[in-house]
């Protein structure tokens, strides 16, 4: 640039050499900008590429996420199908365990009732062809063979009640200790001098509220069971516990939880396996000898501990005996000594004139009562359903007991007539008679006086008993 400025050789001024500074400045900051503009460009270009690669990844990420989605989608859809093909064949097997079991009970009952019914309808027939004949003598067999027959198939359904939780039950406040010792002797003669019977009882036992004889018959299946799985002899021990269970215990035993007491009774015995342990609470399961067991012992305990609001358990091994424990709740109060037994009554047909109304649906069951009241002395007044019951309660006709059905037609049960008919007569005593808890449900807890349950079959010394007992009520 100074060579096409200055032909000749020049000496530049101070001003030339500014201006040449100034040149050189002005042309190093175009270059340095040429080269910054040419590197951003540079730049730009990269950055640009970059985008469009992130753009890709992001493109094929998308992809890769959705392909994802839709194969947790059907996974979620084929586990889904997975499991619902399992709870189906699930639900299978429960259903032929149920008809399994169902079928047992029903080929059960059907061999137990058959058997009953071909003892009373035999008996009943030759009775009749005898008085045809004028033959009475010898007759009072067929007659006594009818009422076993009758009698076993009251037990039979009692305990069918029993295992299906609706028996009624008579609860009341319960010392268990005393109940067990008190069971001690007919135990020790039934299960045979072979067996030693050893107890140990908590100190301080809370009460049940429990009804006791069952409670007593439950006991001496227990004991039973324990004596045939030791034909060799061997040790029953009986115990008591007081037991509190938190939620988690509770849970375990499928009861709420609190307070338990708990009465084992454990043996020596050859114990169980597992396999015959799961199946020990179905009715008429046994492993016995035809005619040594009917298989309703557990059944009946199992039903009972759990309508009482307890539970039971069985620990066994085989070869190292077996231990049944039932639980029942606490009961928060104390335990009242036995009502003194009212004084045995004049024999029938002495004094009754009191009158009795009947309310009962079933023409048979009505026949019976009305005759037995009516031989008992008593005047009956007879209503087939609970309209009738009701117009007879609300009339002003003299009535001192009303004996009556829990499950009758006529839009009201007996308990509701009963109350009905009470705004009529407050003091009217009541006996209410039931077939099973259907109608228990109705009248169970703790029965306000003058009023009594009597559960079907019964005999008549206890039908007469708890007339005379309601009568004799002031
Ligand atoms: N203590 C025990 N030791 C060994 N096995 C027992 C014991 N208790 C019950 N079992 C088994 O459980 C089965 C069912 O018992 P459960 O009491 O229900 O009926 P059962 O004793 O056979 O007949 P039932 O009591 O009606 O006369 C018994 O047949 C037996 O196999
Ligand atoms: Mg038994």
């Amino acid at each position: 640039m100074i060579s096409t400025h200055w032909r000749t050789p020049h000496q530049p001024s101070d001003r030339d050499l500014r201006l040449l500074d100034i040149l050189a400045r002005q042309a190093a900051d175009l270059l340095e900008r040429t080269i910054g503009e040419e590197t951003l460009r540079a730049r730009e270009q990269e950055l640009d590429r970059t985008c469009t690669q992130l753009l890709k990844i992001e493109e094929q990420q998308r992809l890769a996420e959705a392909r994802l989605l839709k194969l947790n989608e059907t996974l979620e859809q084929r586990v889904s199908e997975r499991t619902a093909k399992l709870m189906q064949a699930e639900e299978k097997l429960r259903q032929s365990q149920k008809m399994e079991a169902v079928g047992q009970l029903t080929g059960g009952l059907a061999h137990d009732f058959n058997n009953l019914v071909a003892g009373i309808s035999g008996a009943l027939e030759l009775l009749e062809r005898r008085i045809g004949q004028g033959r009475l003598n010898d007759i009072d067999k067929y007659v006594v063979a009818a009422q076993s027959a009758a009698k076993r198939a009251g037990s039979l359904t009692h305990r069918l009640l029993a295992f299906s939780r609706q028996q009624t039950l008579d609860a009341r406040p319960t010392d268990i200790n005393a109940l067990m010792y008190g069971m001690i002797e007919l135990i020790q003669r039934t299960v045979g001098p072979g067996i030693q019977i050893e107890t140990r009882a908590a100190a301080d036992l809370w009460p049940a509220f429990v009804d006791a004889s069952q409670l007593e018959n439950a006991l001496l299946n227990l004991c039973i069971n324990a004596r045939d799985a030791m034909p060799d002899a061997g040790r029953i021990n009986l115990e008591t516990a007081n037991q509190w269970f938190d939620e988690a215990a509770a849970q375990a035993l499928d009861i709420p939880p609190g307070q338990y007491l708990c009465l084992s009774v454990s043996d020596t015995g050859q114990g169980m396996s597992p396999e015959i342990m799961a199946h020990v609470f179905e009715p008429f399961f046994t492993t016995k000898p035809i005619g040594q067991g009917t298989g309703l012992g557990l059944s009946m305990i199992y039903g009972f501990a759990q309508q009482s609001g307890g539970q039971v358990r069985i620990r066994s091994k085989v070869g190292e005996g077996t231990s049944v424990t039932i639980y029942l709740p606490r009961h928060h109060g104390r335990v009242l000594l036995e009502e003194p037994t009212l004084e045995k009554p004049e024999s029938a047909a002495t004094r009754h004139n009191e009158t009795v109304l009947l309310v009962d649906d079933e023409p048979t069951v009505r026949m019976l009562l009305a005759d037995t009241l009516g031989d008992l002395g008593y005047t009956v007044i007879e209503a087939a359903d609970s309209a009738a019951g009701l117009k007879l309660l609300r009339s002003d006709i003299h009535i001192d007991l009303l004996i009556t059905d829990v499950g009758l037609p006529g839009g009201m049960n007996g308990r509701q007539m009963a109350d009905a008919g009470s705004a009529h007569r407050p003091s009217l005593k009541t006996l209410f008679i039931t077939g099973y808890a259907q109608s228990a449900d109705l009248i169970s807890g703790q029965q306000p006086p003058g009023m009594r349950v009597l559960t079907k079959p019964f005999a008549v010394e206890t039908l007469e008993s708890r007339v005379r007992e309601l009568l004799a009520m002031r």
